[in-house]
């Protein structure tokens, strides 16, 4: 019999099973995720007979509106299913649990972002809208110039990378995180030979999240800095960080990248029925760091 409930503490060694089967994340990454950053309580599991199957965080996350308003809202983040026991329901009942789970808490809306683009069609069914994207371009070494216009890159704390960050989206439709979330992706980012970094041109002060997501790939997760400094942000980051190709994420409503392209991101349920009629059509919200 399937029970939809919250996560018992020793339960943990099997969560760290079922997100390495699912994510393949390094370990130490998982471990540090459920010492410091989600409690046991943030986690629902489905039970089947004492087998812990599926699970969720709902992250307590919050939306900044256009008019400087913040909204709490839950994220779900590492949703998983046990592979031999997936395509039996279990995640569609879970999220179903989820959204009374997060009612009651006191969240105005579900966020996440799907794993991959064709999860899209399975959350739409579950009731959740498109509603954040990103901007997206690819860049090969050889169409660098290797004019970095004096940028300069330094490695930053939470703190300083999140005051940039929240500088740059002030009255734009945006997910904020804590500076304890943020310093979760400086985890992630270290874990994979990157950092959180400022980057200032010509005294314009700009941040960028980067990983390597492969040996000669390297992933700018968020670069936020003004649309005509974008390119020489990019020149410095490949003067700092050697690749063959460079992967750069910006918001969607800012296009300083020749070659860019819009791509739906992450998605939403309102619970809040006004909230819901002021934003159903929004489809360009700015999410960046889903810790994807
Ligand atoms: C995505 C996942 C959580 C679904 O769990 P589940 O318990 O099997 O989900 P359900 O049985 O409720 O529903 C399965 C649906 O998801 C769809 N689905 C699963 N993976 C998919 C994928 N990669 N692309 C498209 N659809 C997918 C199935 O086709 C099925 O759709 P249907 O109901 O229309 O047939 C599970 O496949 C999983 O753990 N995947 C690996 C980790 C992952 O990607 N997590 C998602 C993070 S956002």
């Amino acid at each position: 019999m399937i029970t939809i409930r919250t996560a018992a503490p020793e339960e943990l060694p099997q969560l760290r099973d079922l997100w390495r089967k699912c994510f393949g994340d390094p370990g130490a990454y998982v471990d540090i995720f459920f010492q410091k950053f989600c409690s046991i309580d943030q986690v629902l599991v489905v039970d089947d007979d004492g087998e812990v199957d599926s699970m969720a965080a709902m992250l307590p996350g919050a939306i900044q509106l256009p008019d400087g308003t913040e909204v709490p809202v839950g994220y779900v983040y590492a949703l998983a299913t046990n592979p031999y026991m997936q395509g039996k329901g279990h995640a569609r009942q879970l999220l179903r649990y989820a959204d009374d789970f997060l009612q009651k808490r006191g969240d105005k809306a579900m966020v996440l972002v799907p794993a991959s683009p064709s999860l899209h069609r399975f959350f739409e069914a579950v009731g959740m809208d498109e509603c954040f994207a990103t901007r997206k371009v690819e860049i090969l070494t050889s169409a660098l110039s290797g004019d970095t216009g004096g940028g300069v890159m330094t490695p930053v704390s939470p703190r300083e990378y999140n005051e940039i960050r929240e500088g740059y989206l002030k009255n734009t439709f945006h997910m904020t995180y804590t500076d304890q979330m943020i310093s979760f992706q400086q985890i992630g980012s270290h874990l994979a030979y990157g950092d959180l970094y400022k980057i200032e041109i010509d005294g314009v002060v700009g941040c960028a999240a980067i990983e390597y997501v492969q040996k000669r790939r390297l992933l700018t997760k968020e670069l936020l800095i003004p649309t005509d400094k974008m390119g020489k942000a990019v020149e410095t980051i490949a003067k700092e960080m050697e690749a063959s190709r460079y992967h750069i994420r910006t918001p969607a409503f800012w296009d300083g990248l020749p070659g860019s392209y819009t791509q739906a991101f992450g998605m939403i349920k309102w619970y809040d029925l006004g909230l819901h009629s002021k934003y159903f059509a929004q489809q360009d919200a700015y999410l960046g760091l889903g810790f994807d």
